[in-house]
Order: C-alpha cells, then sequence, then structure tokens
C-alpha cells in the first residue's frame, strides 16, 4: 500500500481525483477529472496576441482561483505549483486547480507555525515567495498557504497586464543567480492597461515580500475587493479610514469612480473570454 496516497479532493475549482491505481508497492497513476478546456497558460498566450484580460474577467477568474485555493486550504494542503498551466477549464469553463505532484500537506498543530521547507529549488520560481528562496538560515525557512496567495497574486498581475511582476524575461536560472526575489521588495505597476486602484491594492497584499504581513488564503479569498469588486473594496477601505484608521487612503471620490463591481456579470464576463478561445 502506497502510505502516500492522495486525499480525495471534490470542488468546482479543483481537479477531481476519480480513481488511485496501485501500480506496485512504489507507484499509483492517478485518473482525473477530464478538462476539455485547456488550461489559462495557452488563454494568456491567446489573449497576449491580442492585448490583455479585462479586470473584471481576471478577477472572476481570480474568485474561482480563490474558491479551489479556500478548499485546498481548508483540506490543509499547500499547492505549491500554482501557475497558469496547472489551471485548466472544465468545457463549461469553470476554472479547475491541478497537478499537486509538489503538494504538501500540513498536519493539524502547524498551521500557526508554518511548515519547514525541505525541498527547495523544486517549483517555478517565477511564481514562488521571497520565503521559498531563503538559504543560510540555522534551519529550512518556513511556509505556509501564504506561498499560494502569492502565487495567485502573481497570476492575477499577468492576467491584468500581460507580464509577470518578477523576472519577467529571465530564465529560472538568473532568477537564483541575480536573487530577485532578495533584491526587489515592492510590486511595480505599468501605467498601462488601466487596472482600478483596488485591484493594484489587492495584488499588493497578495505579494507582500513578508509572509507576516501577507494574508492566508481564508483571508485573501474573502478580500472585500474579491467578494464585491472594486467598489466594495473601496467602500471597505474608505470605512476603515473613517473609523480613525490609517486606511489606505482610499477616498470617497474613488468609491464612486470605481464603481463597475461585476456581481451578476460575472459569469457572463468568462463567457466572454472562454468563447474568445474558439
Ligand atoms: N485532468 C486533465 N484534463 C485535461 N488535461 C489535463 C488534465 N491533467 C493534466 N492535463 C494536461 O497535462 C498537462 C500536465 O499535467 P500536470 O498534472 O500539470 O503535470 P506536470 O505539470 O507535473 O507534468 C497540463 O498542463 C494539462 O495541459
Ligand atoms: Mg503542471
Amino acid at each position: 500500500m502506497p502510505t502516500t496516497r492522495p486525499p480525495s479532493l471534490r470542488h468546482p475549482a479543483v481537479v477531481a481525483l476519480l480513481d488511485v491505481l496501485e501500480v506496485d508497492a512504489d507507484t499509483f497513476a492517478t485518473v482525473l477529472e477530464l478538462c476539455e478546456g485547456g488550461d489559462l497558460d495557452g488563454l494568456m498566450r491567446e489573449h497576449k496576441a491580442r492585448g490583455t484580460l479585462p479586470e473584471r474577467e481576471a478577477r472572476c477568474l481570480m474568485v474561482q482561483i480563490f474558491s479551489g485555493l479556500r478548499y485546498l486550504a481548508s483540506r490543509r494542503i499547500i499547492h505549491y505549483d500554482l501557475k497558469p498551466a496547472n489551471i485548466l477549464f472544465d468545457s463549461l469553463g469553470q476554472a479547475k486547480i491541478t497537478d499537486f505532484g509538489l503538494s504538501k500537506m500540513v498536519s493539524e498543530g502547524q498551521t500557526q507555525a508554518g511548515i519547514e521547507l525541505t525541498s527547495q529549488g523544486a517549483g517555478t520560481y517565477w511564481y514562488l515567495p521571497p520565503e521559498a528562496f531563503e538559504t543560510g538560515g540555522p534551519a529550512p525557512p518556513r511556509i505556509s498557504n501564504k506561498l499560494d496567495v502569492w502565487s495567485a497574486g502573481v497570476i492575477f498581475y499577468s492576467l491584468l497586464y500581460g507580464k509577470k511582476p518578477y523576472g519577467e524575461s529571465m530564465s529560472q536560472e538568473q532568477m537564483l543567480r541575480e536573487r530577485v526575489m532578495a533584491v526587489q521588495r515592492e510590486v511595480e505597476f505599468p501605467a498601462r492597461p488601466t487596472v482600478s486602484p483596488e485591484a493594484k491594492d489587492f495584488i499588493r497584499r497578495c505579494l507582500a515580500w513578508q509572509q507576516d504581513a501577507r494574508p492566508d488564503v481564508e483571508a485573501a479569498a474573502t478580500d472585500p475587493y474579491l467578494v464585491g469588486g472594486p467598489a466594495a473594496a473601496a467602500a471597505a477601505a474608505a470605512a476603515t479610514a473613517g473609523a480613525g484608521g490609517a486606511g489606505s487612503g482610499a477616498t470617497g471620490q474613488q468609491a464612486a469612480g470605481a464603481g463597475h463591481g461585476i456581481g451578476r456579470g460575472m459569469s457572463l464576463g468568462l463567457g466572454t473570454v472562454l468563447n474568445s478561445r474558439r
């Protein structure tokens, strides 16, 4: 019996594991739900030729991805390799997280302190946070599901701007050699295309260099920007500022100006994305 049999996962935004076939004592094969709609990497390539994804469609995808991450976090799973090639679409256009080849299970009680990262060097560097690159300390770095929040932030940025926030024109080896993640501590946004200040603030939260300052999956998945769109996020920020906190300086003016939360339009937006695939 394999001791590392994968847990069965059932969620609309996670590729379902239908069966596990034992090949021999050390090997098993998995039978996965078929996703016929291609992957996000392909979708982004197609879009790049014509521009980037509009914010409302990109946000709609992030809502789906974070719903999957939230489920995984509830099962104490850190995906560790979240990137566009590992996000598939079914025939209805529902995004599904796949490829648990590098995933880690956090045991009960370890959730607060995080787990030691013992497999450094694995993964896809453009999508990994600074803590995944830490070396030279007395013990391996500790990671938590905040690692997946960072990766999701990188994906959102890439959807909006058509380029990655860190190491866009670099190879993985270059990124390591030039210590990109150790040097660049603040994400920069291109002037174009126009993206709401609330989306940028959400990305800044996801890409907080310090793990302590970064929301975990639960907090990011329930972020006012994801739940209600730019207008809701602006209102939440204004309420925080109004309550005497320093807030992020959002004003009523910004809240009104950014009023294009998508709510009911969400599935419509995604439909557009998918139609344009064909
Ligand atoms: N359930 C699936 N349905 C359709 N295509 C899939 C499915 N699982 C994987 N693929 C395709 O195969 C590619 C590689 O699979 P993945 O599980 O990511 O393995 P790895 O990246 O470790 O080789 C995916 O990017 C996707 O294009
Ligand atoms: Mg993969």
